[in-house]
């Protein structure tokens, strides 16, 4: 049985206050003595503990290191991750007639995606480790951030890229800073089975979702979505939605949640609905909502212009599903074409989003139609990537540039 709560004592494997828990069994495991993912009795995924929760009071500074009260180190391997802003987009709250919508721009970290804010931890927990070799499998952007933060700390860093399936900014970002790229003839589920494996066998430190501090890094998107929310509107907002692939992030707002409400700065009835989003191509997280599934049913093949989110096994799902379940939340699929109409409606307001990060847009459209969604409600969307990770989306959802002479009278008639 699941068991996501935060009410125990502290085992006597806890260091300085945090532990790792088997989130099935409960075990509890020393967090930094050995390099250790998945429970060493049950194989179940371990999520993060500590002794207390910080309330508000205890954040000050900026970015994701404002919020190490919160998390298992006072500072890390940062080059300013987090702080990104909550924009208003008044066109499209008016056009699906929200009484607030606002945008996390996640595109705007350091490199262009949340998985900084993973990576600024997660590379801290590296170094304390002593491991020499970090590694990942990615649709992109993680191994974008895990290149970039890695070469920062002194690490070698090896990707498993799905072949030809990674959008060419992504592919640009880990190789400059100096990542070793396989491209695997396979796609993603495929890649995380081999990095797994490597990380078993002690050849790598391994840097995807399935690492429980990572999820510790991101949960900082809701602490700063909450605050942000509360000063712009006075209130929480009454929904999140955003697009899953491994289903890291909805795992760790929910995360985020739960503290908030153990620390008694946040009643339960307070938490956001977490809303997935996910290509119809490759959504079972909604199939398992959808049928009421306990367990989510992997997916074989997967298929979406949102290359971020071509995923058919979400590594996280055991810890979101009960997130989605207990602050009434939903999940949605929504088709390619639906997703670049929201990344064009984006576009035009001056959000630059890459395709994955337009599916939260397009399912709060589809539940709003359906109406599922309130016209009362104050939803945030979670943008996760910037517009340039998928430059070749991008100009193909955008206009063709038009061809004209070298002079003003040639551009006039042109336009
Ligand atoms: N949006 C973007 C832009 C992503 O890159 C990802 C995941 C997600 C959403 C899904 O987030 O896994 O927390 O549900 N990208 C991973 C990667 C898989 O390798 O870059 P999730």
């Amino acid at each position: 049985m699941t068991d996501l709560s935060l009410d125990v004592p502290t085992p006597p494997e806890a260091d300085d206050g945090v532990w790792l828990a088997c989130i099935e069994c409960g075990n509890a495991v020393a967090p930094f003595d050995d390099v250790v993912y998945r429970c060493p009795d049950c194989d179940s995924l371990l999520e993060a503990r500590y002794d207390e929760y910080p309330d508000w009071s205890e954040f000050e500074g900026r970015g994701v290191w404002r919020y190490s009260a919160a998390l298992p180190f006072e500072s890390g391997v940062s080059i300013e991750e987090g702080d990104t802003p909550l924009y208003t987009v008044p066109g499209i709250e008016d056009d699906l007639g929200l009484a607030d919508l606002r945008v996390k721009h996640e595109g705007l970290n350091p490199t262009g995606s949340f998985k900084d804010r993973g990576m600024t931890l997660g590379v801290k927990v590296a170094d304390e480790l002593g491991v020499d070799r970090l590694a990942c499998a990615s649709t992109g952007n993680t191994s974008a951030a895990l290149a970039c933060y890695g070469t920062r700390a002194g690490k070698q860093v090896l990707v498993l890229l799905p072949a030809g399936k990674v959008a060419a900014g992504k592919v640009a970002q880990a190789s400059l800073h100096g990542a070793k790229i396989c491209e695997v003839d396979g796609n993603f589920d495929d890649c995380l089975d081999v990095v797994a494996e490597l990380a078993d066998r002690g050849e790598a430190y391994l840097l995807n979702s399935l690492n429980p501090f990572r999820l510790e890094g991101q949960k900082t998107i809701g602490l700063e979505i909450l605050e942000q929310s509360k000063a712009a509107t006075g209130e929480y907002p009454d929904r999140i939605a955003l697009p899953v692939g491994n289903a890291g992030n909805t795992a760790a707002l929910y995360k985020c949640f739960r503290e908030l409400v153990a620390a008694g700065a946040m009643d339960e009835d307070e938490m956001p609905k977490l809303t997935g989003v996910q290509a119809a191509g490759a959504a079972p997280m909604v199939e398992a909502v959808e049928n009421d599934w306990a367990e989510v049913q992997p997916w074989g093949e997967v298929e979406t212009r949102a290359t971020a989110i071509r995923i058919g096994n979400p590594v996280n799902a055991p810890k979101a599903l009960p997130g989605i379940r207990a602050t009434g939340g939903t999940a949605v699929a929504v088709e390619d074409d639906e997703i670049t109409a929201a990344q064009r409606a984006l576009a035009g307001e001056g959000v630059g989003v890459e395709p994955a990060s337009a599916a939260s847009i397009a399912g709060v459209r589809k539940l709003r139609e359906a109406g599922e969604i309130d016209a009362d409600e104050q939803v945030v969307c979670l943008t996760t990537g910037h517009l340039l990770k998928d430059p070749d989306a991008a100009a193909a959802a955008g206009s063709e540039p038009v061809p004209v002479p070298a002079d003003a009278d040639g551009v006039l008639d042109a336009i």
